[in-house]
């Protein structure tokens, strides 16, 4: 399975923003030649097709992630965009993120029907979790391992938390990827290059900048 490195964007970049991006992103992101790494940017809703567009006008080898879906089907759910609205735009979707936890309440029951709907349209899934304990759902491609205090801190996770946490993860969950999220910069990265079983990184922050998140990258493709 290839690495995966992903720009979670949060609520972050309006159209301008997110042109600015791609005007830098673009041209270096073909430079590097990615042996082992499939990139992916989830964008905030309004701007899934924006960069649908500029990924193809561009030629990029870039996939897209929705940050989330409705637990409904589409249909009378104001406010939702439900899962086979962004199966054409994106491949993947994040679900479970913390802040969704935390700030929406959402629940085990709620993160299992996104994951189901999800599958059903074909949109991968990238399911985060804050510990080893998470239950991790059947039709899961990709799962993030982020823990809450180091989201968004400066204080990414200890190499041998990491470590101990995937080992779990992996006995219990063979065929899921494995991700290390939460204050990943160029300098935190290198905690974890050693770790084989970390398999890419979920970053918000520090993959907001093009160029920032364009070391990440090529970091990311050097890694076993
Ligand atoms: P951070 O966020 O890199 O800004 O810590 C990671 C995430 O929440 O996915």
């Amino acid at each position: 399975m290839n690495n995966l490195i992903v720009a979670n964007w949060k609520s972050n970049k309006n159209t301008l923003e997110v042109e600015d991006f791609f005007k830098v992103f673009s041209p270096k992101v073909k430079e590097v030649s990615l042996k082992r790494t499939e990139v992916v940017i989830s964008p905030s809703f309004p701007f899934i097709y924006k960069c649908n567009q500029l990924i193809s006008q561009d030629e990029l080898n870039v996939s897209l992630a929705a940050k989330n879906i409705s637990p409904f089907t589409q249909g009378a759910y104001t406010g939702e965009v439900a899962a086979s609205q962004i199966s054409d735009l994106a491949q993947y979707v994040i679900i479970g993120h913390s802040e969704r936890r935390n700030y929406f309440n959402e629940d085990e029951d709620l993160i299992k029907k996104k994951v189901s709907l999800a599958n059903e349209v074909g949109l991968k899934v990238i399911l985060c979790v804050q510990d080893e304990n998470t239950t991790v759902y059947d039709g899961v491609d990709t799962v993030a391992y982020e823990p809450i205090g180091s989201i968004g801190t400066g204080r990414p996770d200890d190499p041998e938390r990491v470590e101990e946490v995937l080992t779990k993860l992996h006995e219990r969950y063979p065929n899921v990827r494995l991700l290390y999220g939460g204050s990943v910069d160029s300098n935190s990265i290198h905690n974890y290059t050693e770790i084989a079983l970390v398999k890419g990184y979920l970053v918000g922050g520090a993959s907001l900048d093009a160029d920032s998140f364009l070391q990440l990258i090529s970091v990311c493709d050097e890694k076993n």
